[in-house]
């Protein structure tokens, strides 16, 4: 049985990110998809130190670390990742054990403009070096423009982006 968890580095919901997300899943076709909710506290140690880990950071935690496979489409916000993506990856370093150890992860990127976070995707990268996933090198699927890529039905609606984004998926599949 084929685990697949996905991550969004947005949190509103209209966001292409996470709309890349759920067609990536769908492309992967795994025999359970989850979706991870980051909407985490702000990281704060005296917040930490009083009450520990948030149950809600635990509980993407434990997805992590059961899943075959994980997914992340963040958005660029002047030109590196999310907060909304850090923090989430700060509050999960902070839990027993590291989840991401050589987990197959696929990146990607949805973003208004025309390069679609490919600086977003790198500094997600380095941001992750010290968990030591499997991160796939590419294809690189950086939708630049979103709005004009997506239908009414948060379908990715041009063929070069689903054929991108397929043959990820269709890797990232190979690593499971
Ligand atoms: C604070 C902020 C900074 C942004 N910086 C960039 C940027 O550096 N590059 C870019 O292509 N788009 C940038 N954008 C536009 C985002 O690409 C756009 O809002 C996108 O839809 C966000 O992803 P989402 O739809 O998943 O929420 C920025 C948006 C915000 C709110």
């Amino acid at each position: 049985m084929t685990r697949l968890l996905g991550i969004s580095g947005s949190l509103r919901r209209q966001s292409f990110n996470t709309m890349l997300v759920h067609e990536a899943a769908r492309l992967f076709d795994p025999e359970t998809f989850e979706f991870a909710d980051i909407r985490f506290p702000l990281y704060d140690g005296d917040l930490e130190d009083a009450e520990g880990i948030p149950p809600e950071v635990q509980k993407v935690a434990d997805q992590i670390a059961v899943a075959d496979a994980v997914i992340i489409s963040c958005p660029e916000y002047n030109k590196n990742l999310s907060g909304v993506m850090k923090n989430a990856l700060d509050w999960i370093s902070r839990t027993e054990g590291n989840p991401w150890l050589d987990k197959p992860v696929a990146i990607m990127s949805a973003t208004a403009g025309r390069a679609g976070g490919e600086r977003s995707q790198n500094s997600l990268r380095l941001c992750m070096q010290p968990f030591r996933p499997l991160i796939l090198q590419g294809p690189e699927v950086l939708v630049g423009g979103a709005q004009n890529h997506f239908d009414d039905d948060r379908r990715l609606s041009t063929e070069s982006y689903v054929t991108f984004l397929q043959s990820l998926m269709d890797d990232l599949k190979t690593r499971t």
